[in-house]
């Protein structure tokens, strides 16, 4: 079974990362396969908002994006992770759950436009496994935590807690200190513990 995790930063091994290969790292030792992707080295556009995806049921806009959005269609579970920005997640992580979310519900459901009922079967990533890890110096956490929780759960998703929220102190001055927020890698760690028995249940 495999688990990617994004590093929603444009930084490269940054808090963020620190903390998502956190994760990862406790569930190599659980036997799962991981991948980290990194969203500051791809190009990824905004969604444009052109709707062909409902028809064509692939996205319009050439970047990046449809190689990642085949990686989380092959995982079975997703690590969602970005620095607090504003109180909120990043664009380029935002850009890409934009993208995955619409094209992901088009790919298994037709536009019922007659009566504009909607008869959901789902979507691409109906029973796979989510979790939101979010790093901040001081504030914002929860705000863009739950952004990240908003997208788990209409896109039918499991998700995933631990014995804190999945969330980070680190960063005054933009300083790689995630190391030593030991309280946050304790949860992660505990959130990937979750994770990986989860998925285990599931695949039974
Ligand atoms: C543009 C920008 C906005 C930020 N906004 C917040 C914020 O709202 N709240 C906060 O506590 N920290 C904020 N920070 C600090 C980062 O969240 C913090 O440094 C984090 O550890 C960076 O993660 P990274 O190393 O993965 O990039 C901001 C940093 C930047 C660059």
């Amino acid at each position: 079974m495999k688990v990617i995790g994004f590093n929603g930063s444009p930084r490269e091994k940054g808090n963020t990362e620190f903390l998502v290969e956190t994760a990862l790292e406790q569930l190599r030792k659980l036997g799962f396969e991981t991948e980290l992707i990194r969203l500051g080295d791809k190009k990824i556009e905004q969604c444009s908002g052109c709707y062909s995806c409902v028809k064509t049921k692939e996205c319009s806009i050439n970047d990046d994006f449809p190689q990642i959005f085949q990686k989380m269609i092959e995982a079975d579970g997703i690590i969602l992770g970005s620095p607090v920005y504003h109180a909120s997640i990043t664009p380029n992580l935002k850009a890409v759950l934009d993208r995955a979310g619409f094209l992901g519900r088009w790919v298994v459901n037709d536009m019922k436009a007659e009566d504009s009922t909607y008869q959901w079967k789902g979507t691409a990533f109906s029973g796979k496994v989510v979790a939101p890890i979010t790093v901040a110096r001081r504030a914002g956490q929860t705000f863009a935590f739950a952004q990240l929780l908003l997208w788990a759960t209409v896109n039918d998703t499991i998700v995933v807690g631990s014995n804190y929220w999945n969330v980070g102190v680190a960063g005054k001055g933009g300083i790689l200190d995630a190391d030593q927020d030991a309280e946050g890698i304790g949860v992660i760690t505990h959130m990937a513990d979750n994770m990986a028995h989860v998925l285990k249940q599931l695949k039974k």
